[in-house]
Parts: C-alpha cells; sequence; structure tokens
C-alpha cells in the first residue's frame, strides 16, 4: 500500500464528516452496498464478454473498499485499484483484500484533488461514485482532465452521483434541505439555489466537456420508504449520516446546535414511522476517451 503524506485527514481535506471516524467507516461499508446492489452489481450495463477486454481499472474515492472487492472477485483477471484520502478505511480495505485473497485488489492513499501519481493511459476504466461530498463545483473539469490522462485510448470514465432524501415529512425534509444548503455554502453544489446537489443535471454534459465521447447514462430510483426492501439500510445509514454529519451543519452555520438537536430527535420519530416515505436516485454516466486524444 502506498501512502501519499500530504492527503492525511488535514484542512485541505474537503469531505462533509471526518474521514477518519470509525463510524464513518461502518456507514460508509453499509451504503455502498446499498448502492451496489441498487445498481443491480458492480458493472450491471456491462455484459461478461465486454468485460473480457477490460485489464486495469481505478476507482477514487473507494471508501472502505466494497466496489473494488466486488469487481475483485467477479472478474479475476481485472487488477483493480482503490483509492482514497483515508488511511484507515485504505488500511481496512487491503486487509479485506488480502483475508478474502483477493490478489488482483490494491489499494492506496491518495487526495482525488491533487495530480494523480499514476503514469498517462494506465486503466482502461476509471471509476468514481459518490464523489460530490468532497469535490468542490471547480475542480470537477481538472479532475476529469487527470481522469483522461492515466486512461488509455477508448478507456472509460464511469461516474454515479445520486440526491437523496426525497421524503415527505417535516424534519427529515429540512435537515435534508438545510444539509444541501450547507454544501452549496462550501462550493460543493451545481444548483444556483442550494434547493439540490446539482450534480446528476451536469454529470453528462461534465464528462462530454472534458472531451469523453459516446457519452451514456442511466438512472436508478430507489425507493426506501416504510415495509420496502431498501427501508432498514437507508433509514440506518440516515440517522448515522446526520449524527455524523452535525459538526459540518454547524460549521456552516447553517444551523444552531439546539435547532440541529430538535430536527435530529424528530427525524428519528419520523424515519420509524409506518408513515415514513422517502425515494433516492442514482445517475451511472459514462465516455469513452478518444482514440487520438
Ligand atoms: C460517500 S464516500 C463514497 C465511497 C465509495 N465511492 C462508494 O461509492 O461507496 C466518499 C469517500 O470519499 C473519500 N474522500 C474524501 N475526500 C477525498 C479526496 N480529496 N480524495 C479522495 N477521496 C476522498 C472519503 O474518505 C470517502 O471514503
Amino acid at each position: 500500500m502506498a501512502e501519499n503524506p500530504s492527503s492525511r485527514n488535514t484542512e485541505s481535506n474537503t469531505y462533509i464528516i471526518d474521514t477518519e471516524n470509525a463510524a464513518e467507516m461502518a456507514r460508509l461499508l453499509d451504503q455502498e452496498r446499498l448502492f451496489t446492489e441498487a445498481m443491480g452489481g458492480p458493472f450491471s450495463e456491462r455484459d461478461k464478454e465486454e468485460m473480457a477486454n477490460i485489464h486495469d481499472i481505478l476507482d477514487i474515492a473507494c471508501g472502505p473498499g466494497g466496489w473494488v472487492l466486488d469487481v475483485a472477485r467477479t472478474y479475476p483477471h481485472i487488477q483493480v485499484t482503490g483509492a482514497d484520502i483515508s488511511p484507515s478505511m485504505i488500511h481496512y480495505a487491503q486487509a479485506q483484500a488480502e483475508a478474502q485473497q483477493l490478489p488482483n485488489a490494491h489499494f492506496r492513499v491518495m487526495s482525488a484533488m491533487e495530480p494523480f501519481t499514476f503514469p498517462d493511459n494506465s486503466f482502461d476504466i476509471v471509476n468514481a461514485r459518490a464523489i460530490v461530498g468532497f469535490m468542490p463545483r471547480s475542480y470537477w473539469p481538472t479532475f476529469l482532465q487527470e481522469c483522461k490522462r492515466i486512461l488509455r485510448p477508448e478507456g472509460i470514465i464511469r461516474l454515479t452521483e445520486g440526491e437523496m432524501g426525497f421524503g415527505t415529512t417535516p424534519a427529515f425534509e429540512t435537515l435534508v434541505s438545510k444539509g444541501i444548503e450547507a454544501i452549496f455554502r462550501v462550493g460543493q453544489s451545481f444548483s444556483s439555489t442550494g434547493r439540490h446537489l446539482g450534480i446528476t443535471p451536469v454529470l453528462s454534459r461534465l464528462i462530454r466537456e472534458a472531451g469523453f465521447e459516446h457519452v451514456q447514462a442511466q438512472a436508478y430510483a430507489i425507493d426506501h420508504s416504510y415495509g420496502t426492501k431498501a427501508y432498514r439500510g437507508f433509514t440506518e445509514d440516515y440517522k448515522m449520516m446526520f449524527s455524523l454529519g452535525r459538526n459540518f451543519y454547524l460549521k456552516t452555520q447553517i444551523l444552531t446546535p439546539e435547532e440541529f438537536d430538535q430536527l435530529y430527535a424528530q427525524v428519528l420519530e419520523e424515519l420509524a414511522s409506518p408513515d415514513f416515505s422517502a425515494i433516492a436516485y442514482l445517475l451511472n454516466s459514462w465516455g469513452e476517451k478518444p482514440r487520438e486524444a
């Protein structure tokens, strides 16, 4: 495991939750499973034959490595590398790869907001999912150029972003919208009003503007209302996400501690109610690096 010392959890870490908090890692372990399941597996848009020509994949901001391990297990001929700013998540992921005897899974500590240490033309696919929580709006074009540089000609950039928390109960709606407004305040939203994250409407355009071709997208809607299969997983995720995000709400002064605590207590009641209704959307968008780039 290689480590880039400049990518430790410092002032330059723009993620909305402390990346070294063990509870955040536990949350991401569940969340990555929820997302991959909702998307029908790690590569539902590609059949086995298409994957036969793929040899090297990079997953940026891999968290505790669930997606990388899924790919390594499903496609033993592929070398798959996960990179994340969090040393503890990378340690965990590496230990899992060893325990699960997946020698084709590799991990390294790396920031997605610095030039990558990989040479040009290193990968057939560069994947990144749910990075809006740390990526400033202004850095997306640079990030995509770096992805393009390390992709081989005809290599694929594959991004997945979502909007969570479309619900109908008052405290839940308020806490979600205040969180989105706080993300807007720190410059990580594409919305012009802060009403939503705004990343999914622009995702394909960003990929196209970075010079990729044949851009395609697939959307997923995940109903996690009371009584659905996804209900328990998503509601546990919300509880953790709000609680771990408390500092972010306070730091951005979007809520006072008293306002947050009162809303959070009410959210717990709403999540447990049989009336709880909510939906999340994910958009998977991908494009190809031109043969002559
Ligand atoms: C919402 S999680 C997404 C994890 C995983 N991609 C998934 O789909 O489940 C965001 C991840 O970004 C990582 N992260 C935060 N800032 C980063 C940065 N500057 N460079 C790379 N990773 C970063 C966090 O440690 C966290 O694991």
